[in-house]
């Protein structure tokens, strides 16, 4: 029986992701990853908590392994399992050992969306012990020196039924984040889209003034990323009330009064 190796160079994040700091988030997170501290980020959806995490393996020069949370994901997805191949059977890491053994940072991306049941497979890598049990290969890894693991939490999503147990979330640190503030956000936007600041400009004032009816008949307001998506259809010739219907108002909303409001406000603010 053999193991299936990995290259940990694969996770090396080799180009600078364009990150724009909002506060002191960057020196807060490497004062954190020097204690080995876990990391919760908190904020909506799309508002740059991937990017900061790209951005800071990069900065740190760790190798970044990114896991996508869902509801079937099972501790085995994480863990490992055994596979069956002609040669016989072989071992195969999952992302959370593999990480835990090269010393990567380990991003579990909206981590409420895993089961608790597979949630708590990450306790012993997240207290003294730093290690992580493969009941079924019958091995204890101690984690590298160099391992962290980070989760990603949008506050607004969770429920009774679906939330992570106070025994998980106190095992971590946590940076709140949020929209950026106004002239951050439509450097932003220019930046990663390319349309100018007087656009950008305006596209971050629709989503000021749709961010206000969060709670009042929307879920989420309009985030960061759509704008991003706006300005790369309109720097593409996409005329801008159409490019701001498909990305700042259809992915949003069914409700056709809520419709009519973001098409007022778009309306508003190209003019
Ligand atoms: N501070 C920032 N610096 C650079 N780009 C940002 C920033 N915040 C948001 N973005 C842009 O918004 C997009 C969505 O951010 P992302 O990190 O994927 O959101 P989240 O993980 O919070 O859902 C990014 O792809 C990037 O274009
Ligand atoms: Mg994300």
């Amino acid at each position: 029986m053999s193991d299936i190796k990995v290259d940990p160079k694969q996770y090396i994040v080799n180009d600078e992701p364009y990150y724009q700091a909002i506060a002191d988030e960057v020196e807060l997170y490497e004062a954190a990853y020097n204690v080995r501290m876990p990391m919760m980020i908190k904020g909506p959806t799309g508002c740059g908590k991937s990017r900061f995490v790209e951005y800071m393996a990069w900065k740190l020069g760790k190798p970044l392994i990114t896991v996508a949370c869902n509801e079937d994901m099972t501790a085995s997805d994480l863990i490992g399992r055994f596979l069956l191949d002609k040669d016989g059977t072989k071992w195969q890491d999952g992302p959370l050992t593999t990480a835990a053994r090269i010393g990567a940072i380990c991003y579990l991306d909206e981590i409420v969306e895993a089961r608790q049941d597979t949630t708590v497979v990450i306790h012993p890598l997240t207290d003294h012990r730093r290690s992580l049990p493969l009941d079924k290969k019958g091995e204890l890894i101690q984690a590298h020196p160099d391992f962290q693991l980070v989760i990603s939490y949008n506050p607004g999503y969770q429920s009774l039924m679906k939330d992570l147990k106070q025994s998980t979330k106190q095992r971590f640190g946590g940076l709140d984040f949020d929209y950026p503030a106004s002239e951050l956000e439509v450097e932003i936007v220019s930046k990663e889209s390319g349309v100018d600041p007087v656009m950008a400009e305006k596209l971050v004032q629709i989503a000021q003034r749709a961010r206000n009816l969060k709670g009042h008949g929307l879920d989420e307001g309009i985030s960061t990323r759509l704008l991003v998506y706006a300005g790369q259809l309109i720097s593409k010739g996409v005329a801008p009330q159409d490019a701001c219907s498909m990305t700042m108002i259809t992915p949003l909303t069914d409700d056709p009064d809520m419709r009519d409001t973001l098409h007022a406000a778009v309306q508003t603010f190209l003019n």
